[in-house]
């Protein structure tokens, strides 16, 4: 999707259809729509269908006009944001992907976003741009009879600094088409996307965008001692990869590091301790926490931030096999602790182990993971929040910004050394599984040992990563949660 601005007034926009947001300023239970702007032709052509009640700016309503006289546009578009007191960027990045996703199926392919005033210059650009990205991704690149309806080309109609909204748009673009990177690694099957494939693209792309990408095999495993990643990946025929990529710009200094580290599990049959077949095949997604990561990658390299980062996805299948790993086996971890494996579906946190350890041994002096870790997660925290683990306050702390710019949404759950208890084994360091309850939490507990004393934080998104359902401003299956979250915080150690 191309972007551009627009510094023109919203009326002399040659456009096939321009949006504006609808808000309602009601008190109490009277409600009071207007269009957010102060532009008079604009609040002119949305009077009448707004003083017939049919546009009333409630959340994602939409109100297609056609042929509006006093504007060059062909069509206008509104689309309610609710109430004016709680409108922000974050709605305002959902907006511009409930555009995209109302105006695709009726053949536009080029429109204009009216940036609101009550939202700063630079942010409205970014947001309506990420947006649009969001909702113009969809998932069924299989189907035959696939039209293509994406859209081409979104301008933002804004008033402001040019440099600075130029700016903010081509990072959002970068955002936008790296998130949606992410998401089209998701989507694949796991016959399309094995270790060896993921490794493909992430090499492929860090060719393309300026990063260093290795990619090892078991051979590697095995002479790092990865017991605990090697012991998922013994079951399975399809070879393991150990994915590297490095960002390290002329001029950064050499602290920090920060080390990216993804689970990408490309299918988890659960391995002996096999799943149930009901929804099994969902577990294609299992590698979404290295797609994340990947995605991440891109968007930095692109953007250039002043900090060193190096990513590492353990990239396997998990299956059952006559190589398989069993309950009960004992593996040892590249840290050199012993692990015992209760339940060989609790996987993810076995090669995330290898990978944290991994990016200490390279130097990082500060980890995040990101990891379909865990279907307790989900119990916690349903589809909404993501679940985020911290062995440091100030780390958190800087983390929760990058959210915020991000429009993301995680909730912090706790790594008290009560929880390690669950996870204390007979016969070895540390057992794979703590048992029934606050099992989202043990699973942390677990990473946590690996990690050790460098300043970690832990993204569970089992439940974020995919959607379940379709809503107004993005398409059911894979999110892309996290990505921009990831970018902002790298951009936070030097923009
Ligand atoms: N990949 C799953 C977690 C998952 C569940 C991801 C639902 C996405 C949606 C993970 O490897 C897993 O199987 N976890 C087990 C752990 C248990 C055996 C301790 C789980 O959550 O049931
Ligand atoms: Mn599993
Ligand atoms: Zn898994």
């Amino acid at each position: 999707m191309k972007t551009n601005l627009s510094f023109s007034t919203p009326a002399e926009a040659e456009t096939e259809c321009l949006v504006t947001v609808v808000l309602d300023r009601a008190e109490k239970d009277k409600t009071e729509a207007f269009v957010a702007t102060n532009d008079k032709a604009v609040q002119d052509t949305a009077a009448e269908v707004i003083a017939s009640g049919e546009a009333t700016g409630k959340n994602f309503e939409t109100t297609l006009l056609h042929n509006p006289a006093r504007l060059k546009a062909k069509r206008l578009l509104l689309v309610g944001g609710g109430k004016a007191k709680q409108f922000s960027a974050v709605e305002l990045r959902k907006l511009a992907g409930a555009a995209v996703r109302s105006l695709k199926p009726k053949g536009v392919r080029s429109f204009a976003f009216l940036a609101p005033e009550s939202v700063p210059a630079d942010e409205a650009v970014k947001a309506i741009i990420e947006g649009a990205f969001v909702g113009n991704f969809d998932p069924d690149s299989y189907k035959s009879d696939r039209k293509d309806q994406k859209i081409e080309a979104i301008t933002v109609v804004t008033r402001g600094e040019q440099p600075a909204l130029h700016k903010a748009m081509d990072e959002a673009l970068i955002l936008g088409e790296s998130q949606n990177f992410t998401r089209q690694l998701v989507n694949e099957p796991g016959n399309r996307m094995t270790p060896t494939i993921l490794a493909d693209h992430a090499r492929k792309m860090s060719q393309e965008v300026g990063l260093k990408c290795e990619v090892y095999g078991a051979e590697k495993l095995k002479e790092l001692k990865m017991g605990a990643f090697w012991g998922v990946a013994q079951g399975s025929d399809e070879p393991p990869a150990l994915i590297v990529m490095r960002y390290e710009p002329a001029g950064a200094p050499e602290k920090p590091v920060l080390g990216l580290v993804g689970k990408g599990v490309t299918f988890d049959t659960g391995g002996i301790s096999i799943k149930a077949a009901d929804g099994m095949e969902k577990m294609k997604y299992d590698m979404a926490g290295g797609a994340t990561m990947i995605g991440a990658m891109r968007a930095i390299a692109l953007l250039k931030p002043k900090v060193k980062v190096i990513c590492i996805v353990c990239a396997t299948e998990n299956m059952p096999s006559g190589k398989a790993q069993k309950p009960g086996d004992i593996q040892t971890a590249m840290s050199g602790k012993t692990i015992e494996i209760i339940n060989t579906d609790a996987e993810g946190r076995l090669v995330l182990a290898d990978g944290l350890c991994y990016a200490r041994q390279l130097g990082c002096t500060h980890l995040i993971d990101a990891a379909t870790l865990t279907g307790a997660v989900v119990v916690a925290l349903g589809y909404t929040n993501a679940g985020i683990f911290a062995n440091d306050d100030v780390m958190y702390d800087r983390f929760t910004r990058a959210l915020a710019k991000a429009g993301e949404k995680m909730w912090r759950l706790p790594l008290d050394d009560e929880y390690k208890e669950q996870i204390r084994s007979n016969i070895a360091d540390i057992m794979n599984t703590g048992g029934r309850y606050g099992g989202a939490v043990t699973a942390a507990m677990f990473l946590k040992e690996f990690a050790e004393d460098t300043p970690w934080l832990h993204l569970d998104i089992a439940g974020t990563a995919w959607m379940e359902d379709s809503k107004p401003w993005i398409a059911k299956g894979p999110s892309g949660i996290a990505v921009r979250s990831l970018v902002e915080f790298a951009k936070s150690f030097g923009a």
